[in-house]
């Protein structure tokens, strides 16, 4: 054959290739099986004083109800133009509810949980059970859990839904249904049902019928903030505890199993002291932080970011994330490490930081 029937014949192959919907990994090899990870998703950064006000825009213009079912504004990612992805297995956003307004129920078998950053007033009924949302409170929705949201104040309130809702679209696997239009209640109990059976330290409650995911629904400042709190006290006393040296992090966990709360997301807060500077780390899966409290200068690849109270910011998969703060600093972190975990895929570097 000569050269040129070679040419032709190989032209000719490719051609039949893409009739047959066929593609050769000789010319996709680089592409699909990469030296390391080469995320589409991006460094991003969203302002709390730019969300807030928007979601208040949001609450004057657009009705909250069925069909749209929530006032929820979602943070996407520039890399991953669109979607309203903040990751490409997490979902971030601002949900807004005005004085007296009411999201009616439904489930799906995305894991959602809320974070409040600053206000109350709103309950969230989690299977009919009012779970009341308070500054700083961790809130759970795991998947197939009738949720709705009623404001009783004449205030009204934002916070952060995060859910897993690129990953669930992935796999293929979202099924959603509506629940009554009517609230299953409007009561407004300090304590929902739920954390006066499992929310006492160390004590499982006996005769609880086991469940797939994580019985207690709310994780209350005040324990998140005694705990870290001690680990930075224990440190001073010359005991373990902190994760590096001014750096205290405690992991939101199921407190029948000891594992992630949500099956699919891990949520943690964090707490550098006035001074500290964490490690520089890549970690494989991605992540959403948000500034609970403090400020701080956070480094993620090449970008470089001056945070305050609500910001959040998100971190691509192996992206190098370096976090200091003069001030002090609190952050609320949520990621998709549950899942790599379970697959084998879990993967960390640590460089420490340069005197
Ligand atoms: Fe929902």
């Amino acid at each position: 054959m000569t050269i040129t029937d070679e040419r032709a014949a190989l032209k000719r192959l490719y051609a039949d290739f893409e009739a047959a919907h066929l593609t050769p990994l000789w010319t996709q090899r680089e592409g699909l099986m990469t030296q390391v990870p080469r995320p589409d998703a991006v460094p991003a950064l969203w302002r709390w004083s730019v969300l807030h006000p928007l979601a208040e825009r949001s609450g004057e213009l657009v009705p909250v109800g069925r069909g749209g079912e929530r006032r929820a504004i979602a943070l996407a990612n520039p890399g991953l133009p669109g979607t309203a992805y903040a990751t490409p297995t997490l979902w971030a956003a601002i949900q807004y509810l005005g004085p007296g307004e009411e999201a009616p129920a439904h489930r799906h078998t995305q894991t959602a949980f809320r974070f409040v950053v600053d206000g109350e007033g709103v309950w969230t009924n989690v299977e009919g059970d009012p779970v009341a949302m308070r500054r700083g409170d961790l809130l759970l929705t795991p998947g197939m859990h009738f949720h709705e949201h009623h404001n009783t104040t004449d205030r009204p309130m934002a916070w952060i839904d995060g859910l897993d809702i690129p990953l669930v679209r992935q796999l293929d696997a979202g099924f959603f249904e509506f629940g009554p239009d009517q609230l299953a209640t409007r009561a407004t109990p300090a304590v929902s049902r739920n954390e006066r059976l499992w929310g006492h330290p160390g004590l499982r409650p006996v005769g609880a019928p086991a469940t797939p995911s994580s019985p207690l629904m709310a994780y209350r400042w005040e324990h998140t903030d005694a705990a870290l709190t001690a680990q930075l006290e224990l440190e001073d006393e010359g005991h373990p505890g902190v994760v590096e040296p001014g750096h205290a992090v405690v992991r939101f966990t199921d407190p029948a199993t000891a594992r992630d709360a949500l099956s699919t997301i891990r949520t943690e807060m964090h707490r550098l002291r006035p001074g500290a500077r964490t490690a520089t780390i890549r970690v494989v899966g991605s992540a959403v932080w948000q500034v609970f409290d403090g400020s701080g200068t956070v480094s993620v690849g090449d970008e470089r970011y001056e945070v305050t109270k609500g910001d959040l910011f998100a971190v691509p998969s192996w992206a190098p994330l370096t976090i200091a703060t003069d001030s002090g600093l609190d952050a609320f972190r949520f990621s998709d490490d549950p899942v790599y975990d379970a697959i084998g895929l879990s993967r960390t570097h640590r460089e420490e930081p340069s005197a």
